[in-house]
């Protein structure tokens, strides 16, 4: 579908094209304002709070960020490769807290966990962290301070504006980026820029 619209854009029609363009990208925004808000109801209300704060890294629970595709979200056996040497439960008299009973069931019955994604963009938008984490940006910058969170939600609409702000941002060529004003610096700045706000660098 996109790629008929990258051909429609060579079309005399183009420029009417790019106009409906941003009217969809404009009802997409609205679209994504009303998700941002209302976070679905995961089949277990993790704490992220609790865990961070325990010491865990993002990255032992979404190793994926740094090596895979994507992220990933952990399964079942993961948390209770943890949760069943915890010593806190193990008396049987001891009732488990009902988000741990939700763990115990899933496990027991050998059924996965099915968390419902909230950071995501469309299938035609091509994101991958790696180029993102090695330009030296944190999780934070784009999660939001995820250590002071329950089940995660999105601190900003996740939209072509938000992916496009950053991209100039991060290539304008101002005293953060180039504070010695060398010319060698603009010229990388300004190829970059053309990179990073081409459609095709994220759109297939
Ligand atoms: C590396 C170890 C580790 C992993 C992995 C881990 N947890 Fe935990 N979790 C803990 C510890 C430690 C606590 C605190 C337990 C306590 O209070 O005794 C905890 C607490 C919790 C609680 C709160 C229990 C309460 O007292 O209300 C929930 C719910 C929970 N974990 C779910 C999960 C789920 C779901 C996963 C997998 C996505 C997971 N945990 C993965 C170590 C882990
Ligand atoms: C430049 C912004 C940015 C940074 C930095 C970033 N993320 Fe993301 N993250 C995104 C976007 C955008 C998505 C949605 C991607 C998609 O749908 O393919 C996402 C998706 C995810 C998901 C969803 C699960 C999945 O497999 O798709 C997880 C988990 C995640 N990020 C964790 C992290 C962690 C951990 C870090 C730090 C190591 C991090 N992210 C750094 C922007 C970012
Ligand atoms: C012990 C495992 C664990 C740790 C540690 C952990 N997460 Fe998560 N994360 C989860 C689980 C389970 C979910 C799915 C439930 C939810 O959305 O809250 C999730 C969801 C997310 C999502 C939303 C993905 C999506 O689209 O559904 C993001 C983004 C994320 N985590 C980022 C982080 C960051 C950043 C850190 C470190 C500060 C972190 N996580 C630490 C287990 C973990
Ligand atoms: C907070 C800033 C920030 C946000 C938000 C952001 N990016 Fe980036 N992006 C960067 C930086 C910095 C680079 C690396 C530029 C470099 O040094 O090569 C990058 C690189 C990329 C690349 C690799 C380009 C190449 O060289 O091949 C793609 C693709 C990309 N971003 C897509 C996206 C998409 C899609 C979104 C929104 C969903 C997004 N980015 C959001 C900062 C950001
Ligand atoms: C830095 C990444 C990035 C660049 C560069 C980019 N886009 Fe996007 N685009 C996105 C993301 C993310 C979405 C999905 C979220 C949304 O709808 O805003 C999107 C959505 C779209 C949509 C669909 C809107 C909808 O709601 O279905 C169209 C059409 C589009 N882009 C056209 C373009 C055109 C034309 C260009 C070049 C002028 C371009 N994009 C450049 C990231 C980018």
């Amino acid at each position: 579908m996109i790629k008929k619209f990258f051909d429609a854009l060579n079309q005399p029609l183009g420029r009417v094209g790019l106009l409906i363009a941003a009217l969809v990208v404009l009802s997409g925004a609205v679209w994504g304002i009303a998700q941002a808000q209302k976070p679905p109801e995961q089949p277990i209300q993790f704490p992220h709070k609790l865990h961070v704060g325990l010491g865990i890294q993002c990255l032992y629970c979404h190793p994926g960020a740094l090596r895979g595709p994507s992220p990933g979200l952990p399964t079942e056996s993961k948390c209770w490769g943890c949760h069943q040497q915890l010593q806190r439960f193990a008396d049987p008299t001891t009732p488990w807290p009902t988000e741990l009973q939700k763990l115990r069931d899933y496990v027991q019955q050998g059924k996965p966990i099915q968390w419902i994604p909230v950071a995501q963009v469309p299938d035609f938008v091509h994101f991958v962290h790696r180029p993102h984490i090695a330009a030296g940006l944190n999780c934070e910058t784009c999660h939001g301070d995820v250590s002071k969170m329950t089940v995660y939600e999105n601190p900003q609409v996740i939209n072509m504006g938000w992916c496009l702000n950053c991209h100039r941002a991060k290539t304008e060529d101002n005293s953060q980026n180039n504070p010695t004003n060398d010319p060698a610096v603009s010229a990388m700045l300004a190829e970059k820029r053309t990179k990073l706000t081409d459609c095709s660098t994220c759109h297939y």
